[in-house]
């Protein structure tokens, strides 16, 4: 049965994968399952050790770049290193991000820049400098943004508006790419409540966040890292090839109970 499963091709074979804030969270849960599934991936992140761990673990088909996802210098270098080593880009996640809570009476014009430097600006550099690496042969690029995109979120105005310019910018990136015949999908995640080191803290003391995820109660909100990379897996193989330019929610149904 093992000798069977390594013959049979992963969803991603022989994919060039580069996923941001690839070192942690749901960025790390997708650089395991892309690379399980075929794809050599680049872990692009500011934090050097949980990186190089990472690569360290994963062995040849991983390779990590420090990175700062808002800057538009270190965009274009680290697109040159990968048209070097690789020829060619398939599959870019764009995940980096930072959460900062704060009303619109609360937040500070500095922490809105941060949330949009990091957030949103990191999403337009990486999909204008991946489209030229991405033309000839095509590609996939999932933008994470979240559900806070969709509705309204009081307590976290500057982070909301940034996803919010994340799902717009992704729909038009879309659409770019098709009326231009250049074959490059790009697709939106919201998820809702992730168990990461993001909302690791906003958990009342003494409250085990394991029962706060699906598994215990389907009502709950919380699910795992890998609940989400699964859908940027299927985003990114091939088997999604008819799916551009969508919104897929990872919310676990929290915006059909709304009202
Ligand atoms: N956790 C959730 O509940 C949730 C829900 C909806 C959307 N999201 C989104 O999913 C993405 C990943 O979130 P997470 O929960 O895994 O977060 P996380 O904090 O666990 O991991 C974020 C990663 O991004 C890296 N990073 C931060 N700033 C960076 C920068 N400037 N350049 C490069 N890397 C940087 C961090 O070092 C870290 O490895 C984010 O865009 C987040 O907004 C998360």
């Amino acid at each position: 049965m093992t000798e069977l499963r390594q013959k049979i091709p992963g969803r991603v074979h022989d994919k060039i994968a580069l996923v941001t804030g690839g070192a942690k969270g749901i960025g790390r849960a997708s650089v395991r399952l892309l690379a399980r599934e075929g794809a050599r991936v680049v872990i692009a992140d500011i934090d050097v050790a949980a990186g190089q761990a990472l690569a360290a673990e994963i062995g040849d088909a991983a390779l990590f770049l420090r990175h700062d996802a808002g800057s538009e210098a270190g965009w274009q270098q680290l697109m040159a290193e990968v048209r070097e080593r690789f020829g060619r880009l398939d599959i870019l996640v764009n995940n980096a991000g930072i959460l900062i809570a704060g009303t619109i009476e609360e937040t500070s014009l500095e922490d809105w820049h941060r949330l949009m430097r990091v957030n949103a600006d990191s999403v337009f550099l990486g999909c204008r400098e991946a489209i030229g690496l991405m033309k000839a042969g095509g590609g996939s690029i999932i933008n994470l943004s979240s559900i806070a995109a969709l509705a309204g979120r009081d307590d976290y105005l500057a982070y909301s508006a940034s996803k919010g310019a994340v799902a717009a910018l992704t729909r038009s990136v879309a659409a770019f790419c098709r009326r231009r015949k250049y074959r490059i999908r790009c697709n939106s995640l919201h998820p809702d409540g992730v168990l990461t080191d993001m909302t690791s803290g906003g958990f009342p003391a003494g409250l085990d966040p394991e029962r706060l995820t699906i598994d215990s109660d389907p009502m709950n909100r919380m699910c795992r890292p890998e609940d989400v990379a699964a859908s940027v897996l299927f985003l990114a193989s091939d088997e999604a090839r008819a799916v551009n330019g969508v919104e897929l929610r990872v919310d676990s149904g929290q915006m059909v109970m709304s009202i």
